[in-house]
């Protein structure tokens, strides 16, 4: 069997630029990597992470997930516009209280992180039917699964993410073609620092005090400790997503870091979602000192 083609979205930094060029030094040359980005002027970086492979199984195009026509014109460049797995990676983040964000902005995040997915998979799905073969797999998140204070519109982004998958998977595995949600749990990446910069800068007068306050002195600090303690470097989620994509028969979901997994599974323990919103609730609002010395546990279990 010839290599597989691998269209992968938003390489020009993070998870998609590791991914891509994980697959493109597969051991076996298993892969051919398309790796594309909205702006070409920021293809130095991979550039020079792809080394040698660059221009031999890793090629670099332009694709904005956001515009129909970007994708078609990258989709049909490629021979018989064969796309035999999609890496649906594309997207941003926004955090803060509701009241400081506008609808419009609310709008392009969905617009990347929801409708980029849909109109990627409109492009490839019709091809990857008539193939009887394919894998869509898509950069979700754990958010995906369970909401987490002041994430509320990119927690809900990726919940549409998942219920679109979810969905579509039964019908696309009639046609043979897999489809799988990567879940990383906090990633440090460009993403993590454009979110506090933003934060940042957000205007919070149209907050009430209280809800500022919760924002500014508890949310930031307790998102940060987060990141340092369980953060995951791009590469180790890009290890576990050629994983996945090389698995014989790849799962539906993906939770790429195991210190996470406590968090995510209290959902599934309590069908009435009240163990869940208990534990968040207190650890956030109540037991700072538990908080630090469960953040403080777990990183010890990762330097093990
Ligand atoms: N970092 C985390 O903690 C984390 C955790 C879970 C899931 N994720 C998910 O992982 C994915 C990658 O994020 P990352 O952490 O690697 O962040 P990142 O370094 O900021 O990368 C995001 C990529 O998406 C691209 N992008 C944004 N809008 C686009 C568009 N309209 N068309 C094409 N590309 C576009 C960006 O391109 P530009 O450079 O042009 O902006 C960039 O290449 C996202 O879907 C994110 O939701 C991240």
């Amino acid at each position: 069997m010839g290599a597989r083609r691998v269209l992968v979205t938003g390489c020009s930094s993070g998870i998609g630029l590791a991914v891509a060029v994980r697959l493109a030094n597969d051991e076996r040359r298993r892969f051919q990597v398309v790796a594309t980005m909205r702006d070409l002027g920021k293809r130095g970086p991979l550039e020079e992470a792809a080394g040698d492979s660059l221009n031999k199984t890793l090629e670099i195009k332009e694709l904005d997930a956001c515009c129909e026509d970007s994708i078609k014109e990258c989709v049909n460049s490629l021979s018989n516009r064969r796309v035999d797995v999609l890496v649906s990676n594309a997207g941003v983040g926004m955090i803060g209280p509701l009241e400081c964000q506008s609808i419009a902005t609310m709008k392009e995040l969905f617009d990347t992180n929801f409708f980029g997915l849909v109109r990627l998979v409109k492009e490839v799905l019709p091809d990857m039917k008539r193939q009887q073969s394919g894998h869509i797999v898509v950069m979700s998140s754990v958010m995906g699964i369970q909401g987490l204070l002041f994430n509320d519109v990119y927690s809900a982004s990726k919940f549409a993410v998942e219920g679109f998958c979810e969905s579509l998977a039964v019908q696309a595995l009639k046609f043979n073609i897999k489809t799988t949600l990567v879940e990383p749990g906090p990633v440090v990446t460009e993403f993590e620092k454009k979110v506090y910069e933003d934060a940042e800068k957000m205007d919070l007068s149209e907050a009430d005090e209280e809800t500022a306050r919760i924002f500014w002195e508890i949310y930031l600090p307790y998102s940060k400790k987060v990141f340092l303690s369980l953060g995951q470097t791009p590469e180790e989620v890009a290890e576990q997503t050629h994983k996945v994509i090389t698995a014989k028969e790849p799962p539906l979901r993906h939770q790429t870091n195991q210190l996470y997994m406590p968090m995510t599974a209290l959902k599934h323990a309590d069908p009435t979602g009240r163990l869940p919103l208990d534990t968040f609730y207190k650890m956030i609002f109540k037991h700072e000192g538990m908080f630090n010395a469960t953040l403080g546990l777990l990183r010890m279990l990762r330097k093990k």
